[in-house]
C-alpha cells in the first residue's frame, strides 16, 4: 500500500512528485524518496520516517531542476523502514532508478542469481532485484527502457506497481502493474503515474486506469499502454469527479468503508509469498528456529480489543492443528495474573499498530519471565515487532479507519499461517493438509468479495435499527469471537449498547435480557462442518425467537434450517468452519459502519477512541 509518483512535462518534477507525495500521506508510510534525471544523472534522496524529513533533506542537498522524476512513499513489507531501505532503488551503475509497491514473491530466487552474477544489493527489499534486472535488460532491449521493463516483468511473481526512469531516456518514465494499483494523469504537454488519482488530480482529472500485466511509457506528449508480450493493450479512460478528499479515500465516504472493501486484496497480500511451489510454507521473518518452535509446549496469545477476537478464534486451529495447549489473554490483565511462563512458552502478541501499550508491557514482561515472543502485526518498524524474537507480519496496509477491520481478517490469516507452520515443524499436520488449508486460504478472497457484494440488505437494517437501544450477538465455537467482534464494533462506532454471547450461555442468565424485538444477530456454524454445533445453535435461535428476539441469521447459503426461526437471513459462502469467520465478520463490520452513518457519527474517528492506544 506504498505511495506512487510519476512526472514529465514542464513543470518542475521534483515538485509535482513530492507534491503528490504529500496527497497519498494518509495512507501512512514509514519512508520517502524521489529521484529525478538531472543534466543526464540520477540525482536521488530518501528518507526514513514522514515527508518532513525528506523535504528537509532536499532542502540541505537539492537536487536540480528536471521534468522527469519518480516519488514513493513506502508502508514496509520487507526489510525495516530505514534510509537505506527507502525507495527508490538503483543498479550497479546508478543508470535506472526504480520505485515499487506490492510483493515480489520470488525476489529471493532473482537476488541469489543477481548476486550470483557479481551484482551488489545494498538493501534488504524485495524492489532492489527489479532495478538490477532492468540494468542488464536495458541493453538487450536495444536501450528501451519499456522493452526492458516488459521483459523483467515477465520475471516477477507476485503483486507489483513499478515505475523506473533512466539516465538514457531522461524525458520517460515506465510503469508496469500486477494485481496493484497504477493510474495514468493526462495532462497538456505533460502526464503523470500514481497509486491512486489523488496524487494528480490537482493538475488533470482525465485519467487511464491500467489493466493486469501491463507497461506504460509516458513521455510529455504521448501515453504507450502494451502488455507484458509488447501488444497493444485495451485501456480505460475515464474522468475524476471526486474531490480531493473523497480521492484519498478511493471515492468512499470513510476510510472504514475503503478498508472493508480492501479485505479481499489484504487477505490475499497476507499470503503472498509465504507458499513454496512444492506446498511448504516459508515464514521467513519469524527469526525463531525450526528447533525452538519445536520446544514449545504451550502458547498464550495477548492482544487487546478487536486483536484479542482474532486471537480468541487463532486458539481453536492452533490447537486444532498443532495440540499445543493455548491460552488467550487480554494485554491488560496479562502481566497481573502472575502467568505461569518458560522458556518452552510461545507468547504472541497481536497488533495491527504494533504500539499497543498493554500488549507492549505484556510482551516485556513475558520476555522477563524467558518465554519466546512472536508478534503479528502490520505495522513493519514498529516498537512492538522490534521488541519481539520473531514477527510474522500482515500485509493489509495502512488501517487508517479506528475501527479495524482488514487489520482483524489479516490477523486472523496471520494466525493460521503460524499455526499451520507449527503443525508442519512438529509434524502434527501433513503437507497435503497444509496445502488443503492454504488452498481454502487462497479461495476467500473471492468468497469475501462475494460477501461484500450483497450488503445492501445489512445496510438498510442498520438504517432502520437505528434507534434501537440494545444488540446483542451469539455464537459458538469461532463463531462465538465473531459475536463478540460484532458487539464491539457497535459499541465504538455507534455508542449503543451491544453485547456479544457464546450461545450455550444464553439458558444461563442473558436470555433474560430477551424480549419482544430485542434485535440478535446468530453466527451459524457451518452445518456440514461442526453439525452438532450447527443444530445447537438452530436450538438456541428457537429459544430466542419464541421469546420475541428479532432474529437476524448470518448463516451459509443453503442452510434451509435457519429459515424457520430467522427474521432476515444473511447468506454467506460456504467455507471450512475454521475459516467461516473471515466471512461471517463482514455483515456485523458494515452493519455497524452503517449505523453509525445513521446515526450521524464520525466513522473513522469515533469519540474518545485513538488507533492507537499508546498508554495503559
Ligand atoms: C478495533 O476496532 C479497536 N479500534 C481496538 O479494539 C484495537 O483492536 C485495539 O486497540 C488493539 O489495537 P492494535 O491491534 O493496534 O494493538
Amino acid at each position: 500500500m506504498c505511495g506512487i509518483v510519476g512526472y514529465v512535462g514542464q513543470q518542475s518534477a521534483l515538485d509535482v512528485v513530492m507534491a503528490g507525495l504529500g496527497r497519498l500521506e494518509y495512507r501512512g508510510y514509514d519512508s520517502a524518496g524521489v529521484a529525478l534525471v538531472v543534466d543526464g544523472k540520477l540525482a536521488t534522496e530518501k528518507r526514513a520516517g514522514k515527508l518532513a524529513n525528506l523535504q528537509a533533506a532536499l532542502a540541505e542537498h537539492p537536487l536540480g531542476a528536471s521534468g522527469t522524476g519518480i516519488g514513493h512513499t513506502r508502508w514496509a513489507t520487507h526489510g525495516a523502514p530505514n534510509d537505506r531501505n527507502a525507495h527508490p532503488h538503483v543498479d550497479c551503475t546508478r543508470s535506472v532508478a526504480v520505485i515499487h509497491n506490492g510483493i515480489i514473491e520470488n525476489f529471493a530466487a532473482l537476488r541469489a542469481e543477481l548476486e550470483g552474477r557479481g551484482h551488489e544489493l545494498v538493501s534488504d527489499t524485495d524492489t532492489e532485484t527489479v532495478a538490477h534486472l532492468l540494468e542488464e535488460e536495458y541493453p538487450r532491449s536495444g536501450n528501451d527502457l519499456a522493452e526492458a521493463m516488459r521483459r523483467v516483468s515477465r520475471r516477477l511473481d507476485g503483486a507489483f506497481t513499478l515505475l523506473a526512469t533512466h539516465v538514457d531516456a531522461p524525458d520517460v518514465v515506465v510503469g508496469a502493474r500486477r494485481n496493484s494499483p497504477l493510474v495514468v494523469g493526462l495532462g497538456q504537454g505533460e502526464n503523470f503515474l500514481a497509486s491512486d488519482v489523488a496524487a494528480f488530480i490537482e493538475h488533470t482529472r482525465d485519467a487511464l486506469e491500467l489493466g493486469q500485466d501491463q507497461v506504460v511509457e509516458l513521455r510529455s506528449d504521448s501515453v504507450v499502454v502494451t502488455g507484458f508480450d509488447g501488444s497493444p493493450a485495451e485501456v480505460r479512460e475515464f474522468h475524476v469527479d471526486w474531490d480531493v478528499s473523497a480521492a484519498e479515500k478511493g471515492g468512499y465516504d470513510y476510510f472504514m468503508l475503503k478498508e472493508i472493501a480492501e479485505q479481499p486484496a489484504a487477505i490475499a497480500d497476507t499470503l503472498l509469498g509465504r507458499l513454496e511451489s512444492d506446498g511448504r510454507l516459508r515464514l521467513d521473518e519469524m527469526r525463531l528456529s525450526d528447533d525452538e518452535l519445536r520446544e514449545i509446549d504451550k502458547i498464550i496469545i495477548v492482544a487487546c480489543g478487536t486483536a484479542f477476537h482474532a486471537g480468541l478464534i487463532a486458539k481453536y486451529a492452533i490447537e486444532h492443528w498443532t495440540r499445543i495447549p493455548c491460552e488467550v489473554e487480554l494485554s491488560s490483565e496479562f502481566r497481573y495474573r502472575d502467568p505461569v511462563l518458560t522458556r518452552t512458552t510461545l507468547v504472541v502478541a497481536i497488533t495491527q499498530s504494533g504500539e499497543t501499550m498493554d500488549t507492549l508491557m505484556a510482551l516485556r514482561h513475558a520476555r522477563e519471565q524467558r518465554a519466546r515472543v512472536l508478534a503479528i502485526c502490520n505495522t513493519n518498524g514498529s516498537t512492538i515487532p522490534r521488541e519481539s524474537d520473531a514477527v510474522l507480519y500482515t500485509h493489509a496496509g495502512p488501517e487508517v479507519a479506528v475501527a479495524s477491520t482488514k487489520g482483524f481478517l489479516t490477523q486472523i490469516v496471520a494466525c493460521y499461517l503460524v499455526a499451520l507452520y507449527l503443525g508442519q515443524i512438529r509434524g502434527t499436520k501433513f503437507g497435503d493438509e497444509i496445502t488443503s488449508v492454504v488452498r481454502d486460504l487462497r479461495d476467500m478472497p473471492d468468497k469475501v468479495a462475494s460477501v461484500l457484494e450483497t450488503m445492501e440488505p445489512v445496510r438498510a437494517l442498520a438504517r432502520e435499527l437505528r434507534d434501537a437501544t440494545s444488540v446483542l450477538f451469539i455464537g459458538r465455537h469461532v463463531g462465538y469471537p465473531i459475536a463478540l467482534e460484532g458487539a464491539l464494533k457497535l459499541k465504538e462506532l455507534a455508542y449503543m449498547h451491544a453485547e456479544g454471547f457464546a450461545a450455550g450461555e444464553l439458558k444461563h442468565g442473558p436470555i433474560a435480557l430477551i424480549e419482544d424485538g430485542v434485535p440478535v444477530f446468530a453466527v451459524v456454524p457451518a452445518a456440514k462442518g461442526r453439525s452438532v454445533l450447527h443444530d445447537k445453535l438452530v436450538s438456541n435461535l428457537q429459544e430466542i425467537r419464541a421469546r420475541g428476539a428479532r432474529t437476524v441469521v448470518i448463516a451459509e447459503e443453503g442452510d434451509t434450517a435457519v429459515e424457520p426461526y430467522a427474521d432476515q437471513v444473511i447468506w454467506i459462502p460456504s467455507a471450512p468452519s475454521l475459516l467461516q469467520p473471515l466471512l461471517s465478520a463482514i455483515p456485523l463490520q458494515v452493519f455497524a459502519c452503517e449505523m453509525a452513518s445513521a446515526r450521524g457519527h464520525d466513522v473513522d474517528q469515533p469519540r474518545n477512541l485513538a488507533k492507537s492506544v499508546t498508554v495503559e
